[in-house]
């Protein structure tokens, strides 16, 4: 079975978070289920600099007014579709923004051209290979799925998936007439979106399958306050939608092998962690207190509760912790944490920017890692985390609430505790779940069975790639899905 998948990000090559995590590692997981998956993404400079060995699949003169390629290529193990469109991809920096952190004002038509191609490829563009399912990653791949519905030529099903409903692409109305899409397409079922045009919704009304990256959160976007003005068309279509946990790459994430740490060790050998504590200490240049280190890595934002964290973060401090934080985001949050650092130069370590060896050294160094998300759809550090040793502290919302198992008495007498949960999710309830953390860390008995049955968690790709293989084997046998 071959499977279009349509992707802004991809690990290795280009990744803003969970989402280029998630498009390079399911593919390897669907191997395993004898599933081939190309995925198509941007010829940003990073992708392009990485290719070797390419060869054209087709060319364009006119792809919305620019000049185009359309390559396959293999690096890293990917299996590749590039659109090389320099006028739209050969720019420095992040992905989506410019240097100022504004979103390009031609986005709408960047993602409009990945996407057009995308449906071109679904109907056939290559001779020697056609997927039998087009799989189409949040809004920037949102519309190749319309695209195919109005192409109307007996397409194959299509899939979209929700990794975050808070990034919708919403452009104004008046770029309609510029996609190339039928009238008939600004619609209630099309891309129509309260008066604007609306990629995700677009998507999701012309996805055969929806699939939402938690089962909670899947439940969670049915209502207004995390539906985000889509939990019309998630309960309209709620019969098609389907919530599947994310997994992670249990190599490139492994304390065994994980070259950029200082020791690895194993669930077995967790004595061979300390090391990478103190080497976290030294490198942020923090006092080896007898209390937790607790750390952060994280987009510094609204959603990540980080603003909650900053307002905490005394507490730790008081009660003889250290603390941690890497991340960048919003400019308010990230001078609270450097305020923070300044002054308390010896107990709390902050790191602006994006760093992938860095998040490996913090998870491995950690006790703790911070996740107080107001809404999290799954979440992958806190899966991290429990593979390194390193007990999550997490806010009960999303894919949180289902991958952590909150340390209480019959969890912890069970001896199936992994983390800490916390609600309601406000600076109280942080505070709350800090003093449980120091009090948990004081027993060592009890911390150490928490990391070790967080150790023992598995988060791999196992069963959730199980899930999408048999979704992808639903569509393209209905009756089978009729019988379930
Ligand atoms: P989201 O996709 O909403 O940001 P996830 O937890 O799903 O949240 O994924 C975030 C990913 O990005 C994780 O792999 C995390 O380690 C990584 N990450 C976040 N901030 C940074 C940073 N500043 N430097 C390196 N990696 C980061
Ligand atoms: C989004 C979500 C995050 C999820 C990731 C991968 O960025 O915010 O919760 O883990 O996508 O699905």
């Amino acid at each position: 079975m071959n499977i279009l998948s349509v992707t802004a990000e991809i690990f290795p090559l280009v990744k803003t978070g969970g989402l280029a995590d998630v498009a390079g590692s399911l593919p390897k997981a669907l191997r395993a289920h004898g599933i081939n998956t190309r995925s198509i993404v941007p010829g940003y400079p990073a992708v392009m600099r990485a290719l070797r060995g390419t060869s054209v699949v087709s060319q364009y003169d006119d792809l919305f007014g620019e000049r185009a390629t359309l390559l396959a290529a293999e690096p890293d193990g990917l299996e590749l579709f590039v659109l090389d469109a320099p006028a739209f991809f050969d720019r420095p920096g992040p992905p989506y923004t410019d240097r100022n952190g504004r979103e390009y004002e031609d986005n709408w038509k960047r993602f409009a051209a990945l996407s057009l191609v995308a449906s071109q490829i679904a109907a056939g563009l290559v001779a020697n290979w056609r997927p039998d399912i087009i799989h189409a990653h949040d809004w920037h791949a949102a519309l190749s799925l319309v695209y195919l519905k109005y192409a109307g030529n007996g397409s194959i099903p299509r899939i979209m998936t929700v990794h975050n409903m808070a990034f919708q692409g919403q452009f104004p109305a008046y770029h309609f007439r510029n996609l190339g899409l039928p009238d008939e397409a600004y619609s209630i079922d099309g891309v129509e979106y309260y008066g604007d045009l609306g990629y995700l919704k677009g998507g999701l009304q012309a996805a055969d399958a929806i699939t939402v990256v938690s089962p909670t959160y899947a439940r969670e976007v049915m209502s207004p306050a995390f539906g985000m003005g889509l939990e019309g068309v998630m309960n309209a279509r709620h019969a098609d939608v389907v919530g599947i946990v994310n997994g992670i790459d249990m190599d490139v994430w492994d304390p065994a092998s994980d070259p950029y740490i200082d020791q690895t060790y194993s669930a077995r050998t967790p004595l061979r962690r300390l090391p990478n504590r103190q080497a976290l200490l030294d490198l942020f240049g923090l006092e080896n207190t007898s209390g937790p280190v607790f750390a952060s890595v994280n987009r510094l934002t609204w959603q990540k509760g980080m603003d909650l964290l900053a307002a905490t973060a005394r507490e730790i401090v008081e009660a003889g912790g250290t603390l941690v934080v890497q991340g960048e985001g919003d400019a308010g949050i990230e001078r609270a944490f450097l305020e923070l650092m300044r002054r308390f130069p010896h107990r709390v370590g902050v790191r602006i920017g994006f760093d992938e060896a860095l998040a490996h050294r913090i998870h491995a160094g950690a006790d703790a890692m911070l996740v107080p998300s107001r809404f999290e759809p799954c979440g992958l550090t806190q899966l991290y985390a429990l593979r390194y040793g390193c007990v999550p502290v997490v806010s009960r919302t999303g894919g949180l609430s289902e991958t952590i198992i909150d340390a209480n008495d019959a969890a912890l007498h069970a001896q199936v505790a992994t983390g800490i949960q916390f609600a309601p999710i406000d600076a109280h309830g942080l505070r709350l779940a800090l003093r449980r953390a120091f009090k948990l860390f004081r027993r060592r008995g009890d911390w150490e069975g928490l990391r070790r049955q967080g150790m023992k968690t598995d988060c791999s790709w196992h069963r959730s790639a199980a899930r999408y293989a048999e979704l992808y084997g639903e569509l393209l046998n209905p009756d089978i899905r009729l019988a379930g």
